[in-house]
Formats: structure tokens, C-alpha cells, sequence
């Protein structure tokens, strides 16, 4: 039986990878600390809310003595560092926060778990204690893709092109010097774009499901012929499952889908999915009356290609080879029944996203879970 920090636990990967250990690993200690940024949803932890397994904890990664005390109260052997800092489009708007919370909110981290597990027990003349330190990080780190170079490994040199992407590049580094310089046990995880329930509907795919629901324009940016590596959030859960049991201390693994797929084709096979939802259940079109397009069958009409991202990244994928070879990972979830899977969840989920959409879920929180 273990006990895990979740940092970024109320966020979307988080959360899923909180359902995702908590089904597997029923036994352990789950301590999810998280800070309520705009992207944390306490809705995403309303299934575990009443596990006697699962804490709460309200706090910002950056206060170093809260963590220090979490991780002594609670005897977590074992961190999973999800907090950041996550859209790309935000961070050109805004970087501050970006540098803050994904760079000195994860050097705070990694001063706590090195006090905590390091050097308390050696001013008692004891061992450190075992412990693990991941870090979960992304492919954006190593810049971009021309159509024909091969995919990220855990070789490629790191290249960030926005300040999203230097900043999660500054915590990789961070974090192994953490392991090189002081014994600190760490793994670090690069994945590829995730997708599924609770993904926060700035980011392209829940985006587009809403805005066809609402009969807004689909906003495609630039020619719409960007490439990312779409992975199902369980898949990345599992992922950093095997990394965390199997991976070797020091090193860092690949995680993807091998699924590449341009953002125009992304966004016609969930405009494909939500017509043909339409068409099986005619009380969808009761349920969401303003979705004239899906109803006409016509959502291409809505595709508006607009500004592209400045500096944005034409494409990525990951040559997960490492992590399937050592640790014997394979996406277990198609690409076909993850999609699918993730736009009934958005078409019976609307309570979730109206939330969410108008911020009414906060007052809510505060009322109901937050706690210390
Ligand atoms: P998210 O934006 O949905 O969630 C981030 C969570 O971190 C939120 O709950 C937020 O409240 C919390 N948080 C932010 N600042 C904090 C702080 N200072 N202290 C405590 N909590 C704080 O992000 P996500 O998409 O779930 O991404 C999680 C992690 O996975 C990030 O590190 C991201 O870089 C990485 N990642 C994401 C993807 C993806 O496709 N979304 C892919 C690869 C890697
Ligand atoms: O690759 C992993 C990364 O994936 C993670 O590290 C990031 O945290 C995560 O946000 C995601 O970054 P992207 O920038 O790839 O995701 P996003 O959903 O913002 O955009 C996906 C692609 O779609 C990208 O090429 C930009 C484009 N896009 C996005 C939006 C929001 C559009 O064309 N229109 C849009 O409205």
C-alpha cells in the first residue's frame, strides 16, 4: 500500500489519473493538492469525493512548507507532479503564471520532497527515505516536426517554442538536476495530446464539441494542417502507472498514441460523431435546440479558419519505443472508440461543461469540499 501526492489533481489529467489508481489500486492513500486555478473543477472529483482513500487539499505547489507537511502528515512516499500551468494560447497572452507555477512552483516542489525525504532523515543520521518524484511533462518540449522527420525520442534535443513549452522544458531540467546533483528519485514523463471526459473546453476537441452544441464557428487556426499525437487521458494514466511501478530512477519515457492526425481532420471526425449521434437519438435535438448545424447535418458549415498561433508548432509525434520495449506500454483505448467514447461523454456530460462555461462551480466548492 502506497501513499501518492497528485499535484494538479482537480485538473484534467489529474483527475483522471486519480479514477484511473484509485479503480486499480484500491488500497492506497491518494492526496490531491491543487489550487483552484480556473482550469481545477472540483466536479472532475465528485466520484471520489466520498473515498475514504482520497483527500483534498487546497494549496498552491509554490507554498514549500505546506507541501513538507502533506508529505510528512500523510507518509507519501510517492509524488505525481500534474500542476501547471497548460494552454498554449494562454501562455503567449500571459506567460507570467507560466513561469511561476511550471517553473518555480516545481523547483518548490522539488526543494519540499528533497527536504522531506532527503535531508530530514540525514540530520537524524538516518537513510533517505524511498521515495519516487515524477514529473509529468510533454512532447512540446522538443519543438516541432517537418512532415517528414521522425518522431520525438527521448533523445531528441529540446527545442520549446512557446513560453508554455520552455517553461514545462525549464522544469524537465529542473527536476534532473534534482536527481544528478542530489540523489533525488525521480521519472519524468513526455507525452502527446491528450484527450476524454473533464478536458477543459479550451483546448481544440472539447471546444469543438461545445461550439457546434452552441452553433458557434469552429475557430481552425492558421490552414488547419498542424499534426499532434491524440492519446486517450486513461492511456496516459496507465502510462505514468507502469513509469511510476517499472520505469528506472534518472530516466525519462516517451508516452503516445501513435495517432497523428491533422487539426482539420480532428475536427471533421467529431463534427462526423456528433451528426451521426443526431441522427440515432432524436431527443438530442430537443436536448440542445441551438445546434442547427448538427441538426441540418451540416457542421462543416460552421469551420472558420482564423490567425494562426504566433510560433505555432506544425507537428508532433512521439516514438514511444523506449516505454513499450522496458516497460512493455501500448495505448490499450483505438483511436475510433476513444473519440466516440469522449463526445457521448461531452453530449451527456452538459451539467459538467454549463458549469464550467459560466464558473458557477466555484461558489459551490468553497461551500462544499475545500479543506486544509
Ligand atoms: P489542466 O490545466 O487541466 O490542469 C492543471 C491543474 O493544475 C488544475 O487543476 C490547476 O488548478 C492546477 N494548478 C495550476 N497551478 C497550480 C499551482 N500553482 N498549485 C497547485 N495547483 C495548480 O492541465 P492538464 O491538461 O490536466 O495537464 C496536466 C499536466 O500534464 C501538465 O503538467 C501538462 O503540462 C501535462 N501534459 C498535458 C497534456 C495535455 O494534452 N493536456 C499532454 C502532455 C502533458
Ligand atoms: O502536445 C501536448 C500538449 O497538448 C500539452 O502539453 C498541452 O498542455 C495541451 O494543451 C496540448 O497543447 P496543444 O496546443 O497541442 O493543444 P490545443 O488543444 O490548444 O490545440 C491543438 C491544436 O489545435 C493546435 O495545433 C492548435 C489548434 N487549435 C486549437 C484551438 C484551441 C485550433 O486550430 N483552434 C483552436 O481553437
Amino acid at each position: 500500500m502506497k501513499t501518492l501526492l497528485v499535484t494538479g489533481g482537480a485538473g484534467f489529467i489529474g483527475a483522471n489519473f486519480i479514477h484511473y489508481w484509485l479503480k486499480k489500486y484500491p488500497d492506497d492513500q491518494l492526496i490531491a493538492l491543487d489550487a483552484l486555478t480556473y482550469a481545477g473543477n472540483m466536479e472532475n472529483l465528485a466520484p471520489v469525493q466520498d473515498n475514504p482513500h482520497f483527500t483534498f487539499v487546497h494549496g498552491n505547489i509554490g507554498d514549500q512548507l505546506l507541501v513538507e507537511s502533506l508529505l510528512e502528515k500523510h507518509k507519501v512516499t510517492t509524488l505525481v507532479h500534474f500542476a501547471a500551468e497548460s494552454h498554449v494560447d494562454r501562455s503567449i497572452s500571459g506567460p507570467d503564471e507560466f513561469i511561476e507555477t511550471n517553473i518555480i512552483g516545481t523547483y518548490s516542489l522539488l526543494k519540499a520532497a528533497k527536504q522531506v525525504w532527503i535531508d530530514t532523515p540525514a540530520s537524524k543520521g538516518e537513510k533517505p527515505i524511498s521515495h519516487r518524484f515524477h514529473h509529468v511533462s510533454t512532447d512540446e518540449v522538443y519543438g516541432t516536426l517537418s512532415a517528414t522527420d521522425l518522431a520525438f525520442t527521448e533523445q531528441t534535443a529540446y527545442a520549446p517554442n512557446s513560453p508554455y513549452s520552455a517553461s514545462k522544458a525549464a522544469s524537465d531540467h529542473l527536476v534532473r538536476a534534482y536527481h544528478h546533483t542530489y540523489g533525488l528519485s525521480v521519472t519524468t514523463s513526455n507525452c502527446s495530446n491528450n484527450y476524454g471526459p473533464y478536458h477543459f473546453p479550451e483546448k481544440l476537441i472539447p471546444l469543438v464539441i461545445i461550439n457546434i452544441l452552441h452553433n458557434k464557428a469552429l475557430p481552425i487556426y492558421g490552414d488547419g494542417m498542424q499534426i499532434r499525437d491524440w492519446l486517450y487521458v486513461e492511456d496516459h494514466a496507465y502510462g505514468i502507472d507502469l513509469v511510476i511501478n517499472k520505469g528506472l530512477v534518472g530516466e525519462t519515457y516517451n508516452i503516445g498514441g501513435n495517432n497523428e492526425w491533422a487539426n482539420i481532420n480532428i475536427v471533421k471526425a467529431v463534427r462526423q460523431l456528433i451528426e451521426k449521434a443526431f441522427i440515432d437519438d432524436q431527443a438530442l435535438a430537443k436536448k440542445y435546440p441551438d445546434a442547427q448545424a448538427a441538426i441540418a447535418q451540416n457542421t462543416e458549415s460552421l469551420i472558420t479558419y482564423v490567425t494562426d498561433r504566433p510560433g505555432h508548432d506544425r507537428r508532433y509525434a512521439i516514438d514511444a519505443t523506449k516505454t513499450r520495449d522496458e516497460l512493455g506500454y501500448e495505448p490499450r483505448e483505438s483511436f475510433e472508440t476513444g473519440i466516440a467514447k469522449t463526445v457521448h461523454w461531452y453530449l451527456n456530460n452538459e451539467v459538467w461543461w454549463q458549469a464550467v462555461m459560466n464558473g458557477s462551480y466555484r461558489d459551490w466548492v468553497e461551500k462544499q469540499y475545500v479543506s486544509n
